[in-house]
């Protein structure tokens, strides 16, 4: 659906107490979205249930951090990340977010929760020239490989700075 959306450079901020809640299936297929998730996003609430998660992804975000994200919902892992999501209309919000899975009474994954907050400004800066290093290195790696090549980036990256991807993301 969002395929026809061009990115446009109007923003739209959070209110300190926003809290943006969606669930989705196991295959990301979103279920559920509060009031304001429907709102930032433009769509109706018809248009966004049932559609897949990537209605609102922004093209400025890696293919590697959503990598990560299905990696570690895999390993019944919670992920922290930042992420900029588009509207029907091509602006932008930038959130803080944390997904998780969802469990049965019996354990069993029955699929997957987050919850996003406004992110600090000084996070979105660092963030920014982070995503924008990893999407070079997805260009230049090609179509296949791109979210391999952008995620062996961020593991350096890490190690440079001697922290896990979780210590990182909750320092900024
Ligand atoms: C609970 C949950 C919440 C998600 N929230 C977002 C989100 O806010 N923005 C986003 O772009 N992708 C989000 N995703 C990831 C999408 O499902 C998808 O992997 C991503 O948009 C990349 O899509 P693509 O590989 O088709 O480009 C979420 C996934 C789950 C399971």
């Amino acid at each position: 659906m969002n395929n026809k959306v061009t990115p446009t450079h109007k923003e739209r901020s959070l209110h300190d107490d926003d809290f943006i809640v969606s669930k989705t299936d196991l295959k990301g297929r979103i279920l559920y979205g509060n009031r304001i998730f429907i709102e930032l996003s433009g769509y109706s609430e018809h248009e966004l249930l049932n559609s897949q998660h990537n209605v609102v992804r922004h093209p400025d975000i890696p293919r590697g951090i959503f990598q990560l994200m299905w990696n570690m919902l895999s390993k019944k892992k919670e992920m922290f990340a930042y992420l900029k999501n588009m509207s029907k209309d091509g602006g932008f919000y930038w959130t803080f977010g944390h997904v998780t899975p969802s469990y049965d009474d019996r354990g069993n994954v029955t699929g997957y929760y987050s919850v996003r907050r406004k992110p600090k400004a000084e996070a979105i800066s660092v963030i920014t020239d982070l995503y924008r290093a990893m999407l070079e290195q997805e260009r230049k790696a090609g179509a296949q490989d791109a979210p391999n090549a952008s995620l062996n980036y961020l593991n350096q990256f890490l190690e440079q700075r001697g922290e896990s991807y979780e210590e990182f993301i909750l320092s900024l």
